[in-house]
């Protein structure tokens, strides 16, 4: 696992810390994910600081750009995920990243499937776990609903990803 220590003078993390986003199909949820928390790490000029990807449990659009809803959605924000193609988590994932954010309880189920000593299990959280105001335990999968959908989970995917990088700056919040 990334020593996360902080540097005194700058208060950049000393390390590089690995992150990844898990969802379902790799073309939604977790390319907006890896988009925004890669455009607020490199706002910060925190670029150095972080390696950062995302996959999918799935297979089904491997290769794919995100979906085009979600690109439409992500650009009107600011943030392209033009440069990104899906991908199958892997267990190799599983060794290389230090903290693993799945988007809703299966996939959490799938990710710790892979890993059947459970010796990786810890890395992996839900990502909601860090919304500050989540309603539910679940990204909602917006594939098969209308833009209110996409639009929902880039305002959770924004605000989520903002109190990830706080605690990955800083160490997570006591209680
Ligand atoms: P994602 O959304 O997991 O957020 O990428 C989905 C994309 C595709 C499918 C399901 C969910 N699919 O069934 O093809």
């Amino acid at each position: 696992m990334a020593v996360s220590t902080n540097d005194t003078e700058s208060g950049k993390p000393t390390s590089v810390q690995r992150v990844l986003f898990v969802c379902l199909g790799n073309i939604c949820r977790s390319p907006v994910a890896e988009g925004v928390f890669r455009s607020k790490v490199e706002s910060r000029g925190l670029g150095d600081s972080f390696e950062i990807d995302s996959a999918g449990t799935g297979a089904w659009h491997v290769g794919q750009k995100p979906d085009q809803r979600m690109r439409e959605t992500s650009l009107a924000h600011g943030v392209s995920l033009e440069d990104q193609r899906a991908r199958k988590l892997g267990l190799d994932d599983l060794w290389t990243f230090d903290h693993i954010f799945v988007m809703d309880r299966s996939n959490l189920e799938d990710a710790r499937y892979l890993d059947a000593t459970g010796e990786y299990h810890p890395r992996i959280r839900l990502f909601r776990d860090l919304d500050p105001v989540a309603d539910s335990p679940d990204v909602p999968d917006p594939y098969y609903g209308g833009r209110d959908g996409f639009e929902n989970v880039y305002a959770i995917v924004d605000r989520t990803c903002d109190a990830i990088l706080e605690e990955l700056m800083t160490g997570p919040r006591a209680g």
